[in-house]
């Protein structure tokens, strides 16, 4: 449905994104998953035909976005990271404008607006100013302003971005549920929303690909290694021996003491191993005081990192 064939985008000398290649089938949902100025926009510009690469082919739902950027438009539904929605129309009359901007007439305009009010649960504020609404609906109009058309490809550029927990969560389930008829690219800076959301994920780091995986592979990649924090009551060069030498770790950091006598450590362990148990249990049986451990997670600019460095090392 998607076939990206090294992509590359400049600006000026600026490359932005470099040599991508990706396929994404009818009916998937994927995720791009990257930190700030990644190129994950530049990418969905793409793919929404807003501009051409400066290399590369892009094919979406059979067009050629370069050759036949009217047919490819009519084919995707955008949402854009900025959505410069009409703040003074009513939800229905922009819908209806939209559709009309899309080809439709009269009341196959209004017939599109009303469908895709439907499938994104705005019924209720048709005939309300875009400009008055929450930001959650408001990003709700602009799924629907997607949606309107019956595009086979939807291009969410972070759909769920300034959202509270709850708006979040509904945002998720629309998704899926569009999902369920429709081929869905989504962009994201947020490791969950991938792996609630998501069939398979593409990491996008610096304008690159750093990895393509199924959700459940990457999280499997992501979480071989563990770290914890433990702090214990024991003096610092016994308690640091002891981690250093215990099964299945692999390094122990001294942090900076918080208490009077506690010492605090990271400690890092080996693939697959979980010891917060067994290394809990000896600190017990040493009659050291065992203030707190934990497992620290570890932030998404540490995954990039490590996803790059496992692609520098394969
Ligand atoms: N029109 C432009 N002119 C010049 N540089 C641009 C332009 N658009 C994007 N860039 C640059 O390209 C890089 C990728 O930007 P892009 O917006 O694609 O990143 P992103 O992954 O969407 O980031 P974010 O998570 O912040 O939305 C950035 O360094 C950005 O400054
Ligand atoms: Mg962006």
């Amino acid at each position: 449905m998607i076939a990206v064939d090294g992509v590359s985008k400049s600006f000026g000398s600026f490359v932005a994104i470099e040599d991508l290649s990706f396929e994404v089938a009818a009916g998937e949902i994927v995720g791009l998953l990257g930190p700030n100025g990644a190129g994950k926009t530049t990418m969905m510009r793409i793919l929404a035909g807003v501009f051409p690469p400066s290399r590369g082919t892009v094919h979406v739902a059979g067009y050629d976005v370069v050759k036949d950027p009217l047919r490819t438009r009519a084919a995707v539904g955008y949402f854009p990271e900025r959505v410069s929605a009409y703040l003074d129309m009513t939800v229905s009359s922009y819908l209806r404008y939209v559709a009309k901007m899309k080809g439709f007439s009269g009341s196959a305009a209004n017939s599109q607006a009303v469908s895709a009010m439907g499938a994104c649960g705005i019924e209720a504020v048709a005939n309300r100013i875009i400009g008055s609404l929450s930001k959650g609906f408001r990003q709700r109009v602009g799924i629907a302003q997607a949606l309107t058309g019956e595009p086979s490809v939807l291009i969410l550029d972070e759909p769920t971005s300034g959202l509270d927990p709850e708006q979040v969560a509904d945002m998720r389930d629309l998704i899926r549920g569009l999902g369920e008829k429709r081929t869905v690219i989504l962009s994201t800076h947020i490791l969950p929303e991938v792996e609630s959301t998501c069939d398979r994920v593409i990491i996008l780091h610096r304008g690159r690909i750093v990895a393509v995986d199924t959700t459940g592979n990457l999280s499997r990649r992501i979480q071989r290694a563990g770290r914890i924090f433990v702090e214990i009551d024991a003096p610092v060069e016994d308690a640091r021996q002891h981690l250093s030498q215990f099964a299945g770790v692999s390094s122990v950091e001294s942090k900076p003491r918080s208490g009077d006598s506690a010492a605090s450590f990271i400690v890092m362990t080996e693939q697959d191993r979980d010891v917060r148990a067994a290394l809990a249990s000896s600190i017990v049986q040493r009659g050291w005081g065992l203030v707190e451990l934990r497992s620290v997670a570890f932030s998404l600019e540490e995954i990039f990192l490590t996803l790059t460095q496992d692609q520098e090392g394969s």
